[in-house]
């Protein structure tokens, strides 16, 4: 199996040339670069149009159903191209095995996500303009080339003078010297207004002078005089090689399979996931995610920033370093994806796999017969990191050997800054470092989940416990027992956890029981959930909805993709979850869309700076009634011949 690993091509685009892709395989450069051939090619469009996305348009599932009877499925893409003069996106759908564009849409009103290739050019256009330089000014700042302006979405407050803008609201920082921490020293008060298009600062709005906090907080290496000594290596041993195989985009590992996507906009997407050969989950994705922060101070309120929706984690995403990043045996997929002018932009080493012990699976002593079996569980686990301004997101999927999918979002970066009075910081804020204050805020993550629980036709189920209340049923008080209500409509399906109920979802598959005559079914726990404090007609409200449930249900429609609408740029609102479950269609025995809201409430810390340390947030689907019995119970017992006493020679020389 290790050869299989090391013969898959580390450059997916060559691996059309081997042997067919798979159908869910994420566009290689060849693919990307013709998609731009054809759109500039079309009399319609031509080379003057700049690239939004273009990714993969996911066959059916009754495409992919026919791939196994043998059919092979066309390869389509999804292309939003705009134009840097006008407004409006262009929808595209482009054959790439017919070489044509087979659907078109404007979309007048809608605006790109703010592009890489943005973010500086938007930090220029501000450190120029004379109304930026003359606040810099006001607080002695001379020397712009120090002054780092970040880039953040404008959201859409009705502000006079942005209407129908695709703009920027900037914050600024200043670095000291060479490589150090500007978040340490915010230039507070000072927030340029950029019309993204035009290049054009259209206005700067000064809410008055605070003493920027000069006290330098570093976390590069290079700062450090000295370091704690260093642990003893911990190295992760695999003589055989990893477990896994992967082929293409394709992976199987103990008895899970599944196929590995990646867009521009979600990065990482899984697909057809399955145990055993049955499947669970058609695709999984993390689709949306918001940052609300909770100051109404300067500029701040306009923070509520879609990070998913109005960047793009995967184009965000991170080179990953063996060694660093990831430990032990990993393979890697690059990935391929578009710049906005036309090239194709490579991520080196953008997937990380790998397995990790994940301590003891089962076990059981027998104090009469003394007798002991345990097992050891072992983890997949598959990976990327995206750098979304101040911030780091480390997206992990995890599959274990009791059929259980994991999902956790490692936070870590660096918190948003502010500067306060030393000692008086914000009522909406903690002061991190004297004079310098980070502000109440929280990251709502949607994950998108198309589920398939041993097939086609599933529902979903919540369950609820209560005590007895009946005190002729209940005559000690200890009573209590657990409901299952189906969830019949969209509308019925929008729901909340309850900490009082024990409150549960769980999707079933009502065609197929288990050997107690019971549906199969996979719990969803919500075990991070938020409360929105956003008021919900309240401009940042409106556009972030998805947050005033924990779980929503909606029937399967591939178009329904994003949670807070497809495009979240000066948005609306429109477009998104409240719209896709108006019809209030039926739940029962159908083709389903979980979407789970969950997140991290952070009211910073110190310890959150000058470098956050990964703070978690995540979710479970866990086999209820899918198994017969512990689907770990066929592991064979072994004994780990590397592990060693402490304090053996062999450990603990020198
Ligand atoms: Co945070």
């Amino acid at each position: 199996m290790d050869d299989l690993i090391h013969a898959a091509p580390a450059t997916p685009g060559l691996s059309a040339r081997v042997k067919p892709r798979h159908p869910l395989s994420p566009l290689d450069a060849g693919e990307i670069r013709a998609v731009m051939a054809i759109i500039r090619d079309d009399a319609a469009f031509g080379p003057g149009f700049l690239f939004e996305t273009i990714e993969l348009k996911e066959p059916t599932h009754d495409a992919l159903a026919a791939v196994t009877a043998g059919h092979a499925v066309p390869r389509e893409a999804r292309a939003n191209i705009f134009l840097g003069d006008k407004p409006g996106i262009w929808r595209l759908t482009v054959s790439l095995s017919d070489r044509v564009i087979t659907a078109s849409a404007f979309l007048a009103t809608a605006k790109p996500m703010i592009q890489l290739e943005q973010f500086l050019a938007i930090e220029g256009v501000v450190r120029a303009h004379p109304d930026f330089i003359a606040a810099c000014a006001r607080r002695c700042i001379t020397d712009m080339s120090m002054v780092c302006v970040d880039p953040w979405s404008a959201g859409n407050f009705g502000v006079p003078g942005e209407e129908g803008g695709y703009l920027s609201h900037t914050f600024s920082w200043l670095r000291l010297r060479r490589d150090e921490n500007f978040y340490a020293h915010p230039i507070e008060g000072i927030n340029a207004v950029v019309d993204i298009k035009a290049g054009k600062v259209i206005r700067v709005d000064d809410y008055g002078v605070m003493p920027i906090p000069m006290a330098e907080f570093n976390y590069e290496a290079q700062f450090r005089e000295s370091f704690r000594p260093s642990l003893k290596p911990l190295d992760i041993i695999q003589p055989e090689g990893p477990s896994f195989v992967l082929d293409g985009h394709a992976i199987t590992w103990d008895n899970w399979s599944l196929v590995i996507g990646f867009n521009a906009r979600e990065g990482l997407t899984l697909h057809d996931i399955r145990v055993d050969h049955r499947p669970i989950v058609n695709r999984a994705s993390l689709a949306e995610m918001v940052v609300p922060y909770g100051t109404p101070e300067g500029g701040h309120f306009r923070k509520n920033v879609f990070d998913i929706g109005e960047y793009g984690l995967g184009k965000l995403t991170n080179s990953l370093e063996l060694g660093c990043d990831c430990l032990g045996h990993i393979a890697y997929l690059d990935v391929d994806l578009n710049t906005m002018t036309g090239d194709v932009f490579h991520i080196d080493k953008a997937i990380c796999i790998h397995e990790e012990d994940d301590g003891i699976l089962w076990k059981h002593w027998d104090f009469r017969t003394e007798r002991t079996e345990v097992r050891r569980g072992r983890k997949l686990v598959i990976s990327s990191i995206a750098t979304v301004g101040n911030y780091e997101y480390a997206s992990y999927w995890y599959f274990t050997q009791d059929g259980m999918i994991e999902f956790e979002m490692k936070a870590t970066g660096i918190i948003n800054t502010s500067a306060c009075v030393p000692g008086q910081p914000s009522k909406y804020g903690t002061e991190v470092a004297p004079g310098l204050q980070g502000h109440i805020h929280q990251h709502a993550f949607c994950a998108r989940l198309e589920m398939a629980v041993d097939g086609p036709g599933n529902s979903v189920v919540e369950c609820n416990t209560f005590a007895e209340e009946d005190d002729a049923k209940n005559p000690y008080g200890n009573a209590f027992y657990q409901t299952e209500t189906v969830l019949e409509s969209e509308q019925a399906a929008g729901r909340r956890a309850n900490p009082q109920t024990q409150r549960f979802w769980k999707v079933i598959n009502p065609n197929k029981t288990n050997h107690t005559g019971k549906p199969v079914g996979y719990k969803l726990y919500p075990e991070h959930v938020l409360t929105s404090y956003l008021k919900p007609g309240s401009p940042s409200g409106i556009r972030s909805a998805f947050m005033t449930n924990h779980l929503w249900v909606t029937k399967y429609d591939p178009e329904e993709r994003y949670p807070g609408g497809e495009f979240m740029n000066h948005s609306t609102g429109a477009g998104g979850i409240t719209d896709f479950i108006s019809h209030d269609r039926k739940l029962v025995n159908t083709d389903l869309v979980v979407w789970h809201v969950f997140g991290l409430h952070h009211q910073p810390r110190t310890e959150d700076f000058p470098v956050q340390p990964c703070i978690k947030a995540g979710f479970k689907l866990m086999p209820s009634g899918f198994f017969d019995q512990n689907p770990g119970i066929d592991l064979a017992p072994g004994v780990n011949k590397a592990s060693k006493l402490a304090g053996s020679s062999s450990c603990c020389a020198g």
